[in-house]
């Protein structure tokens, strides 16, 4: 049986329907297609469509219907083209006759918008808390990491020294725009589209604000053409899914740098690492690998649903259903790339002598020296010009760098004191930047941003206030 057996004469043919079907992955908003129908049908009550036992009856088919998907024991069956129908097929065989008017003033158009709005501001207020544990993870470690330094980068050469809790704490302020991404774009979907019916509204006494109440959403739409067309939530989850992973990716792709025997700056818990099925000795940086292979994928996905959106004509047109495949995959990527780059963070261990014996071998302290001069009246240019052909030199001649700048007129002995290890981070005094008292700062202004957001987000996760018992 389809739902438009009265319009069309044939059987959908096999092919159509292996084709066109989306229960296979959108049997994942069963629950949420429970709670929205026993909105609907509250409302439906409410309007006086439906009698207050007519109600009760579908409450309870709804009711049991959910026991049985929870309990595993729902039976699929072959005309089950989505989970919207299988779910009215079964509350019809459980309700009998009052089955049949569970779908009235509604359409499954406005019914998958509401339900897929119900399930993106669960999962992406979840991605959110696996969000935060992470920051909480660089937290730690970036506490832990005392005033141990490394040799900052630019275009992968040693240029500064800054602290590894400064470096740290630079991936945990990217996680914390990707935090208020997810929060604002949950605060924009959470718009109530049910009542849109088709496209248009309905000639029955529906109450769009009543049921968007009941479900916990802020408000109703404004317009139901609209209402039944806009995914732009889905598209705006993919992006910030996306630059969350580009994030992962990036610092994926440093940790597979720092555990080289190149840069070995640190070493993965072998928990958090695999090996070669041939060469024994490997061992190999896979989770920060796919952390940063996955971001590829995600990009796909917001890639191709905005070529999806882009030529469709208002209101609803099938293509829609290709919403979900994507945001599904990319909402399990990025929750499992979370899980798994906190807990590589959390256990690898950092190789601190090593970091530092790179950013004190090197000419790190080079601007210290320039701007040493600068304090001294050198304009800054000319200083810059001085410190850099001693660098020259020191490299052509092998002299000492030290040694150069003791016999330098205007330098001297108290400016080698700057070539000490670990004397030029210190020098990063200034807000935001990267020496020890500026770091403190900043981790106090991170620890709190940190328990800001815990809030937001617990703030967000609101469930809907009325479940599907009817209560
Ligand atoms: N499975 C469909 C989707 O995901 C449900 C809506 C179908 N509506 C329709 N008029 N064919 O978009």
């Amino acid at each position: 049986m389809t739902l438009w057996e009265g319009r069309l004469g044939a059987a959908t043919a096999d092919e159509v329907m292996a084709f066109t079907a989306s229960l296979h992955f959108d049997r994942r908003l069963a629950a949420d297609d429970l709670v929205g129908s026993a909105a609907h049908v509250r409302g439906l009550a409410r309007g006086g469509i439906l009698t207050g036992a007519e109600a009760g009856i579908l409450l309870a088919a709804l009711d049991r219907v959910g026991e049985e998907l929870a309990a595993g024991s729902f039976a699929f069956k072959a005309g089950d083209e989505d989970i919207h129908t299988a779910v009215e097929r079964r509350v019809t065989e459980i309700a009998g006759d009052v089955g049949a008017k569970l779908h009235t003033g509604r359409s499954r158009n406005d019914q998958v918008a509401t339900d897929l709005r119900l399930y993106t501001r669960r999962e992406l207020t979840e991605v959110a808390r696996r969000v935060l544990d992470l920051q909480e993870v660089l937290l730690s470690r970036a506490v832990e990491a005392g005033d141990s330094y490394l040799p900052g980068y630019t275009h992968l050469q040693r240029a500064q020294p800054v602290l590894l809790a400064h470096h740290l704490l630079a991936h945990g302020w990217a996680l914390a725009r990707d935090l208020d991404r997810l929060v604002h774009t949950v605060d924009r979907l959470n718009i109530s589209p049910l009542g849109a019916g088709a496209l248009a509204g309905s000639s029955l006494p529906l109450d769009p604000d009543f049921v968007a109440e009941e479900l916990g959403f802020a408000g109703r739409f404004e317009n139901s053409l609209d209402a039944v067309s806009d995914r732009d939530f889905v598209a705006e989850a993919l992006f910030d899914l996306s630059l969350l992973a580009v994030h992962l990716s990036r610092i994926g792709e440093e940790l597979a740098l720092w555990s080289t025997e190149e840069f070995g700056f640190v070493t993965l818990d072998d928990a958090y690492a695999t090996g070669s099925s041939m060469l024994p000795q490997k061992k190999n940086p896979d989770v920060a690998e796919l952390a940063r292979g996955k971001a590829g994928r995600l990009i796909g996905h917001l890639a191709g649903f905005l070529a999806t959106l882009k030529g469709l004509p208002l209101a609803y047109n099938r293509d829609l259903q290709e919403d979900k495949e994507p945001l599904f995959d990319s909402l399990d990527q990025t929750g499992r790339a979370l899980l798994a780059t906190a807990g590589m963070i959390a256990t690898l261990a950092f190789d601190t002598d090593r970091m530092q014996a790179a950013a004190d071998g090197s000419a790190g302290a080079a601007v210290d020296l320039a701007e040493w001069l600068t304090e001294r009246g050198m304009p800054f240019r000319q200083a810059h010009a001085v410190v850099g052909s001693l660098v020259r030199d020191s490299l052509e001649r092998h002299v000492p760098l030290a040694e150069l700048v003791q016999s330098h007129p205007a330098l001297g002995l108290e400016a080698v004191g700057l070539l000490e290890p670990g004397v030029a981070v210190t020098r990063r005094t200034t807000p935001g930047g990267a020496g020890p008292q500026a770091v403190a700062a900043q981790l106090d202004r991170f620890r709190h941003r940190l328990e800001v957001d815990v809030e937001r987000v617990d703030r967000v996760d609101q469930p809907p206030p009325r479940g599907t018992d009817g209560a």
